[in-house]
């Protein structure tokens, strides 16, 4: 049984969260202002989005009225050895872009092998999976009262296809990082639409299909 770490060079990292004594390991969570107290917190407005949205008119009319802001990640980062953990407490608001919802930009991890969790506290929306090998993709329900496990390799975007706030919780390795590049340049295979009824999920490649043939 192998049970070494994949890479040797981070084994010997000590975790500043240990070495920082275990006091320092209690935050809390303040669920209406959607910040883990006293941690960072970044928010992405619609204007660092737009390669993600389909309908680029759609994109430039909201975009000329306002630029809001999408959704908003605090981190909780306190070690960063081989074997720590990392979370960030996720809210993406309720809005669209023409008929696609408002969603995270999307990303694999840069240490592909790097899986995550992904705990939902409240809201109704979705999570967008795409292997990065295989190109499987899967679009998943996810909001309060469920966990998604994303697997390693594996790209994933969530989108907002409630009414109120879509918070969650995502739990990664420290060393997982973000790879945005690998995924802008075809975004994901499968893309989420409004509809009477709530949502569709089509193909990209349908997309293009239908706005070619019109
Ligand atoms: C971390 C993770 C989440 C996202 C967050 C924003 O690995 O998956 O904390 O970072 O949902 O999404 P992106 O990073 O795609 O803008
Ligand atoms: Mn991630």
């Amino acid at each position: 049984m192998n049970d070494q770490p994949a890479n040797p060079s981070t084994s010997s990292a000590t975790s500043s969260a240990t070495s920082s004594g275990l006091t320092a390991l209690l935050a809390h969570l303040d669920l209406s202002a959607g910040q883990l107290e006293g941690q960072p917190k970044f928010e992405r407005r619609l204007s660092a989005l737009e390669d993600i949205y389909a309908d680029k008119g759609a994109f430039q009319e909201v975009i000329a009225r306002s630029d809001p802001v999408v959704y908003s990640v605090s981190s909780l980062e306190l070690g960063h050895g081989a074997g720590d953990l990392h979370c960030g407490l996720g809210v993406i608001q309720p809005g669209r872009v023409g008929q696609e919802f408002f969603m995270t930009k999307g990303h694999l991890h840069q240490w592909r092998e790097a899986a995550e969790v992904y705990i939902g506290l409240s809201g109704a929306g979705l999570m967008l999976l795409e292997h990065e090998h295989t190109h499987e993709a899967s679009t998943l329900p996810f909001g309060a009262n469920t966990i998604v496990y994303v697997p390693g390799f594996t790209a994933h975007r969530t989108v907002n296809v409630g009414t109120e706030p879509l918070k969650y919780i995502g739990v990664y390795p420290a060393r997982a990082g973000h790879d945005y590049g690998a995924i802008r340049a075809r975004n994901f295979a499968q893309v989420v639409f409004a509809a009477p009824d709530g949502y569709r999920v089509l193909e990209r490649s349908q997309l293009v299909q239908q706005s070619t043939q019109r």
